[in-house]
């Protein structure tokens, strides 16, 4: 950018680490809408916050409703959702915390941009996986008998593509495990790295 220069922090990210007692990273979890990302990633950040782990979590609805509230569902405006969540994901990350984030990301190359502007142990793929014929009995929002319909285009597994993650750090089978369990998973990997 021009004119703009990089400030340096008086407070740096491994002094914030070093204080708040665990490694700052984020779990990013993709999949199909009503695939369970939102409650998993709410289910892990209440078990964290119990263990006195600084978290917080970004949610597709939510964000969509505030910061990126300009944005809508074409394949572009998809990828600037996610460039935005991937700059304020950092943000967290810098600060010392853990940032949990349950946005459908669709495509493999935005997600990989995350990843990119991260540190190497700074980024946890999650594939939250669930056949979309399950995703759509659940149909939480009834989102997809609205798509079916044709009353809403561009619906992520019905007339926009999703593309799984090819080598995530964790996949969780949502239709196969409880919730209980996948957090299970989650933390367990979590433990085995030493983060928290
Ligand atoms: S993303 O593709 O850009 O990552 P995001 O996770 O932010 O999507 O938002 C997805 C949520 O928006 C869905 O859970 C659903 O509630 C709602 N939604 C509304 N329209 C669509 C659509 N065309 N495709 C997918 N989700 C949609």
């Amino acid at each position: 950018m021009m004119n703009i220069v990089w400030h340096e922090e008086s407070v740096t990210k491994e002094d914030r680490r070093k204080k708040n007692n665990h490694h700052s990273f984020v779990l990013w979890f993709t999949g199909l809408s009503g695939s369970g990302k939102s409650t998993l990633a709410n289910a892990v950040a209440k078990t964290l916050f119990e263990q006195n782990i600084h978290c917080y979590v970004l949610d597709g609805d939510n964000v969509r409703h505030g910061l990126n509230s300009d944005l809508g569902f074409s394949a572009e405006d998809r990828t600037e959702n996610i460039r935005r969540i991937g700059e304020v994901a950092k943000l967290f990350v810098d600060s010392g915390q853990i940032v949990l984030t349950a946005f459908i990301s669709p495509f493999r190359q935005d997600r990989q941009l995350v990843r990119d502007k991260l540190e190497q142990d700074e980024f946890v793929e999650i594939y939250v996986r669930c056949p979309l014929e399950t995703c759509e009995q659940r149909d939480p929002k009834g989102l997809y008998k609205k798509a079916r319909r044709g009353e809403i285009r561009d619906f992520t597994g019905i007339d926009s593509p999703y593309e799984p993650p090819i080598s995530p750090e964790l996949i969780v089978d949502t239709d196969e495990h409880s919730i209980e369990q996948c957090v299970q998973q989650i933390i367990a990997y979590l433990q085995h790295k030493r983060w928290i």
